[in-house]
C-alpha cells in the first residue's frame, strides 16, 4: 500500500524542536503551488479535528502526565484520525500532502527519546497503517543545545516536550539519525544550522529530481 498509483505524493519533515521544519514546509508547499501542483500542508500532532483535541492532551501539562506506551497510543491515534480524514482522501483526489511531522517522530521522541523501543513502536505502527509510508522524508538535523536554545521561552503553554532535559533531546537527534540511515530511499538529512534559503533551494533541487523529473 506503499504509493497507490493515480495518488498525489506524500512529503513530511521531521526532527527536533526548533529545527526549522515548519517553516521550510510552508515555503516548500508555495514553491509547488508556483508550479501549479495542487498541495495540502498539515502538521502532526493535528491535522483533523479529533487529532486536534489529542494533541491538546499531549502537548500541554506536567512531563510526567503520561507514560511512554499511553503517549504513542495517543500520537498513534491520532495519526489513525489525520491520514482517514485528511491525508488519504487528499492523496486520493491527486493533490500533494506535506506534513509537518509524522511517523518518524513517533519512532524518535517515543522509541527513542522515551526509551520505549524501536521494535515496540515499530510494532504499534504496523498495526495501525500496514506499510504506508511517505513518498519522501526530509530530516532535519541539529545539535540539541541549538534546538533548545530556538524554542526556550515559548509561551503558547505547547511546551510539555521542550520540558525534557537535554540527554532526551541528544536520543532524539541520535534516533532521527539512525532512521535516515535505516531508510535511505525515502530519507534525506537537512543540516538545519545552514540558511533559510540555502535549505529551500536544497529541498526544492531534491523535490525537482526526485518526484517531478
Ligand atoms: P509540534 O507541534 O510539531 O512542535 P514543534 O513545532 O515544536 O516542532 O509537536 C509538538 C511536540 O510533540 C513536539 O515536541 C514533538 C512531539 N511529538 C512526539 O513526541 N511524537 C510524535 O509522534 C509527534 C507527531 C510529535
Amino acid at each position: 500500500m506503499k504509493r497507490r498509483s493515480g495518488t498525489g505524493c506524500f512529503i513530511t519533515f521531521e526532527g527536533g524542536d526548533g529545527s526549522g521544519k515548519s517553516t521550510q514546509s510552508r515555503l516548500l508547499a508555495e514553491y509547488l503551488d508556483t508550479v501549479r501542483i495542487e498541495c495540502l500542508l498539515t502538521r502532526e500532532p493535528g491535522g483533523a479535528p479529533g487529532a486536534e483535541d489529542i494533541r491538546t492532551l499531549l502537548v500541554t501539562g506536567e512531563v510526567d502526565r503520561w507514560d511512554a506506551i499511553g503517549e504513542t497510543l495517543l500520537f498513534n491515534a491520532a495519526r489513525r484520525n489525520h491520514l482517514r480524514l485528511t491525508i488519504w482522501p487528499a492523496l486520493d483526489a491527486g493533490k500533494w500532502v506535506i506534513s509537518d511531522r509524522f511517523a518518524d517522530s513517533t519512532m524518535a521522541y517515543q522509541g527513542y527519546g522515551n526509551g520505549l523501543g524501536v521494535e515496540a513502536v515499530q510494532r504499534i505502527h504496523d498495526f495501525t497503517f500496514g506499510h504506508f509510508a511517505p513518498d519522501l522524508t526530509f530530516i532535519f538535523d541539529l545539535p540539541a543545545e541549538e534546538g533548545l536554545n530556538r524554542t526556550r521561552g515559548r509561551h503558547d503553554g505547547e511546551d510539555r516536550f521542550e520540558k525534557m532535559d537535554l540527554s532526551f533531546h541528544d536520543r532524539l537527534r541520535d534516533g532521527f539519525l539512525e532512521i535516515a540511515a535505516k531508510n535511505p530511499a525515502r530519507c534525506v538529512v537537512i543540516d538545519a544550522l545552514k540558511p533559510v534559503e540555502d535549505i529551500q533551494k536544497e529541498i526544492r533541487e531534491i523535490v525537482n529530481g526526485r518526484l517531478l523529473s
